[in-house]
């Protein structure tokens, strides 16, 4: 059986292989820490993202004891005022620690050192090998510095956002004003974050450059505790949903003294991977922290009036905050599977929506009138789903490459199919056949999917 590293390194070179994952700007040596998704990798990264957005934004689940709620979306800039990145606290703490190595020269998370291999000598560990001289540790700030206009002083200093959740405080007021929301709300964001991680590690996992998927849920303080266990247990069953089995998952409740000095409660959703049980998403109770900070560094009022409750009070948060490129890669772990036995010895089992392609059509052989057939089906099939047509080699390697993208279904078209309209279905998981009315295609394909 392969090892745990193994199976990494192979879930590695199918996502290069098939064109899921590409390390960013290889062509150069590649830059730590900054990945670029192929086209396979493209879809359903936006599959993932349109799951949330579905699941989440329009179509969430019913609230708890048939309490109401609503959700909205937001898309905000990546470079905010600087201030705002003061009144968070991430200007003064959002730091690491960080040591030096004076003979290698590399810099290393103090709190990850039995992790992080020694680059002179990679068998043991950073701090372990007999040349090391690791410094005291210090701290280091995570965020990208960068200036705004043509003067590069420090009053034009600005920062790359570290989350979205800051831009959905900043706007609290702003989208209660413009809309004709009420509390409870969620205001969800989906977009790019940027950390400047001292040692990114495990492929996308811990990068530099990433995507998060955050709800800020505004609610009376009195209801926090309910709407917490609410969402920690909507975010928990939604990872179960699209296929990753709850073996491999964990909703961990955080300890009080592991809890930021902001958060009332908190639980973390992890994922077993190869490298060890991890966190792909944290559930906060914030209290009122964020709104307070925005409204002591901004003069600004983010107080809400309760018509019913007849109350003016700042409105306690539940944030569910994950990491899209983490849920990506658990979503392709979960997917990947080895059978010797079949034509494709490793294939993607995704969840169908989550599938890049949801089928592919195929002419037994590329004459005899076959691609005639097979070329009107895909051309009214991908009208619905992505599918593809492919008419090169051996029917056995086409299986076996839409088995490596994660395609739920194949459509053959061969001799019988000018007999008695018939076309052959293949089924990814089970590599099992059965034969359909050709015009029924699309009808198969929306009762198999459920999409
Ligand atoms: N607004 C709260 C917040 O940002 P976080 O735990 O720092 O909380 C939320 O980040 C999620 O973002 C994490 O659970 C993780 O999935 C993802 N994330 C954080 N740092 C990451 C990194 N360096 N690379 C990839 N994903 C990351």
């Amino acid at each position: 059986m392969a090892s745990k590293a193994d199976v990494m390194d192979r879930i590695v070179a199918l996502c290069k292989r098939r064109g899921f994952i590409f390390q960013s700007s290889e062509i150069y040596g590649g830059i730590g820490g900054f990945w670029d998704y192929g086209p396979l990798g493209t879809e359903l990264k936006r599959n993932v993202k349109d799951a949330w957005w579905n699941d989440m934004v329009r179509n969430p689940p019913a609230g708890p004891e048939g309490r109401e709620f609503q959700m909205v979306g937001i898309d905000c800039a990546i470079i905010m005022n600087p201030k705002v990145w003061v009144a968070s606290g991430h200007v003064g703490g959002f730091n690491d620690p960080m040591v030096d190595c004076k003979c290698c020269k590399g810099r290393f998370r103090a709190d990850q050192l039995n992790e992080t291999p020694c680059p002179k000598k990679p068998s043991k560990m950073a701090g372990q090998h007999s040349e090391c001289q690791l410094t005291e540790p210090r701290a280091f700030n995570l965020m990208f510095e960068s200036h705004a206009g043509a003067v590069r002083d420090d009053a034009a200093k600005v920062y790359l956002r570290p989350e979205t959740a800051q831009g959905i405080f900043v706007n609290f007021r702003n989208v209660t004003d413009s809309t004709r929301v009420k509390l409870p709300l969620g205001i969800c964001q989906q977009g790019k974050s940027f950390r400047n991680e001292i040692n990114p590690r495990n492929y996308t996992f811990r990068s530099r450059e990433f995507e998060q998927y955050e709800i800020e849920f505004f609610c009376h303080p009195s209801e926090a505790p309910m709407w917490y266990e609410f969402w920690r247990d909507v975010r928990h069953r939604w990872y179960v949903g699209l296929g990753l089995r709850s073996e491999k998952l964990r909703l961990r409740e955080h300890d009080k003294e592991e809890l930021a000095h902001y958060a009332a409660s908190c639980a973390d959703v992890e994922y077993d991977f190869p490298f060890g049980l991890s966190e792909l998403e944290g559930i906060a109770n914030r209290t009122d922290f964020d709104l307070k900070a925005h409204m002591e560094h901004s003069g600004k009022d983010l107080t809400w009036f309760d018509d019913q409750r007849k109350e003016r009070f700042v409105p306690y948060v539940i944030e569910p905050s994950g990491g899209i490129d983490r849920s990506v890669l658990a979503f392709i772990t979960e997917a990947y599977t080895v059978d010797e036995n079949r034509a494709s010895p490793e294939y993607m089992k995704f969840h169908p929506r989550l599938a890049p392609i949801k089928a592919a059509v195929f002419p037994l052989v590329a004459k005899d009138g076959l691609p005639e057939i097979a070329e009107p089906i895909v051309q009214a099939l991908q009208k619905h789903y992505p599918c593809q047509y492919d008419a090169k080699q051996s029917i056995g390697k086409r299986y076996a490459r839409m088995d490596e993208a994660g395609t739920p279904f194949c459509f053959t078209i061969d001799g019988q199919t000018k007999e008695d309209g018939t076309v052959t279905v293949r089924n990814r998981d089970d590599a099992s056949q059965i034969r359909i009315d050709r015009s029924r295609c699309l009808e198969y394909l929306r009762d198999q999917l459920h999409i």
